[in-house]
C-alpha cells in the first residue's frame, strides 16, 4: 500500500486523507482507531467539541506513545461558542481536554443560520475575531469553518484579516456543491470533504459500482480517489481497521477525465445534505 500522500493547496500543506471521528466515542474504539490509522500513515485526525471526544482521542494518543507533533489535529468550535470571547473560551477548554498547547486546525462547526438570526453576518464576523486572535496568541495554527456557503464565506471576507484555509463541507459523489467547490477554488480555500462516503448511504451506486469493478477497487475508494482527483482532502470515518486500510489504498491508481465526469453527473443519492441556512436545531 502507498503510504498517503500531500494536498498541496496554495500556502498549505495537509495530507489528502484524515480520519473522521463523528460518533466514535467508545474508548477502546477511538484507540484501536487511532492506532491502526497511525501505523497505515494517517497523521490528520478530525475531532469536534460537539463530538464528545477530545478526552477519548487524547487518551487514544497517549495510550498508543504517539508523539503530538507527528500529528495534525483538527478541532471544531460548536455553535453556543460564537462571538469574541466564546470562541477564545471554548478553545481553551479544548486545548485543556486535549492536554496540548495547540491545534493544528480549528474550524468553525457551523455558521450562524439565517433562520435563526438576523445579524448572522455580524456574528460569523464577531467568531472570526476570535478565530484569529487565537492565532496571534499562537493556539492555533490554521483557521477555517465548516458548512459555510458561498454568501457566508464572502460575507466574512469583507471583516476578516486572515483568510479561512478551509471550508469543511460535505462532498462526495451525488452531492459535489459545484458552485460553492468551485468558488473556494478561485479563492484558494481547501475543501474538505466531510461525509466523503455520503455517511455510508451512496456506495452502491451502480456508476461507481461499474467504474470500480473495472479498477479492481472498491466504490469506497472511488468516492475517495475521486475526492483527491479534484484537490479536495477526504476524512472518511471508520471503526473498522480493514477498512481504514482501504480507504487508504487509493494511491496507485488514477481515474480518467471521462471517469471523473461520470461521477460528477451523477445526482443525490444518499448522504446528509444539511443547509446550513435552513437548520435551526444546530443554533
Ligand atoms: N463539519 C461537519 O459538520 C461534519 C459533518 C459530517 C461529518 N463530518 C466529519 O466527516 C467525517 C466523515 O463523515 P461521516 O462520518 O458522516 O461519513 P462517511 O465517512 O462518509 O461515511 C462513514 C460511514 O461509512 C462506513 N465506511 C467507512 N469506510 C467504508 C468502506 N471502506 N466501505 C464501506 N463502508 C465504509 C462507516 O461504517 P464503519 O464505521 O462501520 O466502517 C460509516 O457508516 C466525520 O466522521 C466527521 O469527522 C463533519
Amino acid at each position: 500500500m502507498n503510504r498517503i500522500e500531500t494536498n498541496i493547496y496554495g500556502d498549505l500543506s495537509i495530507p489528502y486523507l484524515g480520519c473522521g471521528t463523528w460518533q466514535i466515542t467508545k474508548a477502546d474504539d477511538m484507540k484501536s482507531v487511532v492506532k491502526e490509522a497511525y501505523s497505515l500513515g494517517y497523521r490528520l485526525f478530525d475531532i469536534a467539541a460537539a463530538y464528545s471526544n477530545e478526552i477519548t482521542f487524547r487518551k487514544a494518543i497517549a495510550e498508543n506513545n504517539i508523539p503530538r507533533d507527528e500529528l495534525l489535529i483538527s478541532d471544531k468550535v460548536w455553535n453556543t461558542s460564537r462571538g469574541y470571547e466564546k470562541v477564545r473560551e471554548a478553545c481553551k477548554a479544548s486545548l485543556h481536554k486535549i492536554k496540548t498547547d495547540y491545534l493544528d486546525f480549528y474550524l468553525i462547526h457551523w455558521p450562524a443560520s439565517k433562520k435563526l438570526h438576523d445579524n448572522w453576518e455580524e456574528i460569523n464576523a464577531d467568531t472570526w475575531r476570535g478565530m484569529e486572535s487565537l492565532v496571534y496568541d499562537g493556539l492555533v495554527r490554521n483557521i477555517g469553518v465548516c458548512n459555510f456557503k458561498k454568501e457566508h464565506l464572502k460575507a466574512l471576507q469583507k471583516t476578516s484579516k486572515i483568510k479561512p484555509v478551509i471550508d469543511q463541507i460535505e462532498f462526495h459523489p451525488g452531492y459535489m456543491q459545484a458552485e460553492l467547490y468551485n468558488y473556494c477554488l478561485s479563492e484558494s480555500i481547501l475543501i474538505e470533504a466531510s461525509s466523503p462516503l455520503g455517511n455510508g448511504q451512496i456506495l452502491s451506486n451502480s456508476v461507481l459500482k461499474e467504474i470500480a469493478a473495472t479498477k479492481n477497487k472498491s466504490t469506497a475508494q472511488i468516492c475517495l480517489r475521486w475526492a483527491i482527483q479534484k484537490k479536495v482532502t477526504a476524512i472518511p470515518k471508520t471503526t473498522n481497521t480493514d477498512r481504514l486500510k482501504e480507504n487508504a489504498d487509493i494511491f496507485d491508481f488514477e481515474l480518467s477525465e471521462k471517469e471523473i465526469a461520470l461521477i460528477d453527473a451523477i445526482p443525490f443519492c444518499g448522504g446528509l445534505a444539511i443547509d446550513s441556512d435552513e437548520v435551526t436545531q444546530f443554533g
